[in-house]
């Protein structure tokens, strides 16, 4: 197991009706709020009325229609609001693109240069404003680390980043709240929440004994309760069970430890910045093609722990044989459980781009992607090519 730091300052309020505790959890900040939201789901719902309710004594602020693959022209209209109004604090309710917008208004707010400079490069941050976050939609873990992704559209580049000033001071996971999720997004959750952990456990590392069982029991959790949401949306025990392991593991407990790569969010970014395509969707269709992709002698290991722990394939079998059974296992759960598609194709992308796209992908990970297996810029646009 690799040497890490684990600190993770956010105050976790979980289950339902814990949205209903706001106005108590918003009296510990200023009265000047930011309010951060999508496109109108907190509307239609009933929760943005709930939470104007709540906050009435507050001087409330608003920045809304923030897109999925949230966009520097929000960030920059949010960084104006905070600073013309003295905000003290953002109140983030939507999915990761709601809070990692949040985060870089948070953090730009405070950064002496422009919102893009901080998002290329936070190291510098010494002050950002306080975030509390409401999670609308289980996947991206945003509500519980200190990462965000915005997308500048002039250059077709989406860019993390990340920084410990960064993180929610306080989230609410009301898993009652996704039960409104429509189908497609419900299962893009999911599959981003899967390909988070196979992103995290397939390296190298070997002695990571805790966090691989962590990562086996999120993986089941995922395959376990997806088909139930998929069916009833608001199945209250399958809900509360995706969300807490999305939360867990994209807050460092699973992957502290390990040695991680990203090479499939690699290329999704990419794909997100091109194409502006849903996270967790462009993430089912890479993965298997990755994952054949990076199949061989050296890796096929980590493969047959998965598929023997996680899929419950014989252990009495070959090798080989089990890898490629887990993998194929895999796709067929994106595509026959989650009703994801199989092929860039089927999701409007075709291979006029490859190029150019593998190598701002190379480019996002200084040049080389250093995962399970290496990727040079080639393997990239052969990965694509098998999406194709
Ligand atoms: O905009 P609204 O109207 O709110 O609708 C949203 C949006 O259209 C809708 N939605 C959310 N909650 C809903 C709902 N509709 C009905 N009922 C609800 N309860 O869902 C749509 C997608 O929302 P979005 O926030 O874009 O989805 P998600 O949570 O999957 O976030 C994706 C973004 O997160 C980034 C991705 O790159 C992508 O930009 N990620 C952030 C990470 C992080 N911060 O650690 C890690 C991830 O790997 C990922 O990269
Ligand atoms: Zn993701």
């Amino acid at each position: 197991m690799n040497n890490f730091i684990f600190h993770v300052p956010t105050k976790v309020y979980f289950g339902k009706d814990e949205h209903k505790n706001l106005s108590e959890i918003m009296k510990s900040f200023g009265t000047n709020v930011l309010l951060v939201y999508g496109s109108g789901s907190i509307k239609k719902s009933g929760l943005y009325e709930s939470v104007m309710a709540q906050l009435n004594e507050k001087n409330m602020y608003e920045l809304a229609n923030v897109a999925a693959n949230p966009r520097l022209e929000s960030v920059v209209e949010g960084v104006t609001l905070c600073r013309n109004n003295n905000i003290d604090v953002i109140l983030a309710i939507g999915g990761g693109s709601v809070c990692d917008c949040s985060k870089a208004i948070a953090g730009a707010t405070y950064f002496d240069g422009d919102a893009w400079d901080m998002i290329m490069d936070p190291i510098s941050l010494n002050k950002a404003v306080p975030i509390v976050s409401i999670t609308t939609l289980s996947g991206t873990g945003s509500e519980m680390n200190c990462t965000g992704v915005i997308t500048n559209q002039e250059i077709n580049d989406k860019r993390g980043f990340r920084h410990p000033l960064l993180f929610p001071v306080v989230s609410i996971l009301d898993p009652t709240l996704t039960y409104t999720l429509p189908k497609n997004q419900t299962a893009a959750g999911c599959a981003d929440i899967l390909s988070h952990l196979f992103e995290i456990y397939f390296n190298r590392v070997e002695g990571a004994y805790v966090q691989e069982e962590l990562c086996h029991s999120f993986m089941k959790t995922v395959f376990k309760y997806s088909p139930v949401v998929m069916d009833k949306p608001d199945d209250y025990e399958a809900r509360s069970n995706l969300m807490w392991a999305a939360t867990l593991t994209l807050n460092s407990l699973a992957g502290s430890g390990f040695a991680q790569g990203w090479s499939c969010h690699a290329m999704q970014h990419v794909l997100g910045a091109f194409y502006n395509n849903t996270h967790g969707v462009g993430l089912a269709i890479l993965t298997p093609a990755w994952m054949r992709y990076i199949l061989d002698e050296t890796t096929v290991s980590r493969f047959v722990k998965y598929g023997v722990h996680v899929l419950g394939i014989d252990s009495n079998k070959e090798d080989f044989e089990i890898a490629n059974e887990a993998i194929q296992m895999t796709q067929d759960f994106f595509v026959n459980v989650l009703e994801i598609p199989s092929t860039l194709h089927e999701v409007g992308i075709d291979d006029t781009r490859f190029e150019e796209m593998a190598k701002k992908a190379i480019q996002s990970k200084n040049g080389v992607i250093k995962g399970f297996k290496t990727l040079y810029e080639q393997d990239v646009v052969n990965i694509y090519n098998i999406c194709k």
